[in-house]
């Protein structure tokens, strides 16, 4: 089939070239033309991995190509899906003015019946926002129906998410778009799940808010652990065992960030707010997350005192492993606090310092992880790179003033840190 792909982020860029991988014919346009310039050249503009591999293989195999004309992208397919961002507003809302513009350009192009697909992260309703806008600015007597296909992909695991899914969402007002729909995700082999248009759009943030509450959830329960010598490790397996609740997203962490969960929550409390909900319980995943951070701190300065001018080394920048994001990512974030404290920093991302660069001043980046302990009186741990588990750990401990290791991943076991001579605190674990 020929589909367009309209914004070339995280999103559009992984989802265009998966439906090229599986035979479709992909274009994918974006209005940043140095970015379409960098993909045409065989560039990549994010770390995602597998991604560039698949871009180049589908791009030489004719299937996957990148504009920045949306009257061309909207000529070639019969299929527009929009992925463009929906970022937050200050008061915790969605800025949707992508969505409208988009929508209207969309309008102006379309010649024919198309089915226009909304697979960014939008409120519940907006389905209806974006056909009311195509109808108010398309030429007379051009179909169309609007779909809404949220997407589930996780950064850093993409390529494998959408080859893969659980289940594909599809939200729809008429019938009439459901056999194209389950013909491009044929090959994907998953359950297509054929809903209406308001309950797709909330699958997706109440999804990701669930995800969120059980990461808090489990951050709770670690100040249990602390607080009674429990472990949050043994007691999220223990948990975990059971179907209804299952392992993942049980890991204690010095909480959660990214471009997702945060925004999501708090457009999520807001629509709840709209709709005439108070959606109290996510704004204690929130708090909760929030005080992960501040408890993680506090021990760090609990036990170093003073951390004007205390030497600490950082591993992991990103706001998760296998990724170069550094929106909203605790380690940034736990660094910025640190520093403001006065603490000096010596710090290591396999792939997020260049985009650390930009937002993170006055540390030294540091190139090899195991030359960051050198000279430090701390370090921490902030993302969960499972290199980081490779770590010289007698080189660090040698290296260093005082042997201390905070880990905010619970990468280590705490055990046979104290065998190797250190002083570990993690999350959750005595
Ligand atoms: C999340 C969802 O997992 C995807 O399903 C969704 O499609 C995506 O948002 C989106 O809306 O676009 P993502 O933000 O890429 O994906 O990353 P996650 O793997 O969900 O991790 C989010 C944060 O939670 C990270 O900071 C991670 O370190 C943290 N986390 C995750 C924990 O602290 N503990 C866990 O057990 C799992």
């Amino acid at each position: 089939m020929k589909l367009t792909i309209i914004g070339t982020g995280y999103v559009g860029l992984t989802t265009g070239t998966c439906f090229a991988e599986v035979g479709h014919h992909v274009t994918c346009v974006d209005n940043d033309p140095k970015k379409v310039a960098l993909l045409q050249s065989g560039g990549i503009p994010i770390y995602e991995p597998g991604l560039e591999e698949l871009i180049r293989k589908n791009v030489a195999a004719g299937r996957l190509s990148f504009t920045t004309s949306t009257v061309e992208g909207v000529a070639k397919s019969d299929v527009i899906f929009i992925a463009v961002p929906t970022p937050p507003l200050d008061d915790g809302g969605v800025d949707m003015s992508f969505i409208e513009k988009v929508a209207r350009e969309i309008a102006g192009a379309v010649t024919s019946y198309k089915i226009i697909v909304d697979k960014s992260t939008v409120p519940v309703k907006t389905g209806e926002k974006v056909a009311e806008t195509i109808r108010r600015y398309c030429r007379a007597g051009v179909e169309f129906d609007v779909v809404s296909n949220p997407e589930f992909l996780r950064e850093g695991f993409a390529v494998e998410d959408l080859m893969k899914p659980d289940r594909v969402v599809v939200g729809v007002t008429s019938q009439r778009p459901v056999a194209a729909m389950r013909e491009l995700y044929a090959p994907f082999q998953a359950p297509i799940m054929i809903t209406d248009i308001n309950s797709a759009e909330l699958i997706k943030h109440a999804s990701n808010s669930f995800l969120a509450l059980k990461i808090s959830y489990i951050n709770a329960v670690s100040v249990i652990c602390e607080a009674s010598g429990a472990d949050v490790q043994e007691v999220a397996n223990g948990m975990g065992m059971d179907v209804r609740i299952g392992r993942r997203f049980l890991d204690a962490s010095l909480g959660f960030g990214g471009s997702c969960f945060p925004k999501d929550l708090s457009a999520f409390i807001q629509i709840a707010q709209q709709l005439g909900y108070d959606f109290a319980l996510l704004k204690d995943v929130q708090r909760i997350n929030e005080q992960q951070m501040e408890r993680f701190v506090k021990k760090i300065s609990d036990t170093l005192w003073v951390l004007k001018g205390k030497q600490i080394g950082v591993l992991g920048l990103a706001f998760k492993q296998n990724t170069d994001d550094v929106r909203m990512s605790p380690a940034i974030e736990l660094c910025q606090r640190l520093q403001r404290e006065g603490a000096v920093l010596r710090v290591y991302d396999p792939q997020a310092m260049e985009k650390a660069r930009a937002v993170l001043k006055d540390v030294t980046y540091v190139e090899d992880m195991n030359e960051v302990a050198t000279g430090c009186d701390a370090l921490v741990i902030a993302t969960e790179w499972p290199q980081f588990k490779k770590l010289d750990l007698e080189r660090a401990r040698k290296g260093m003033t005082h042997p201390i290791m905070f880990d905010g991943r619970n990468l280590f076991d705490p055990r046979e840190m104290e065998r190797l001579g250190f002083i570990y605190k993690s999350i959750g674990r005595r």
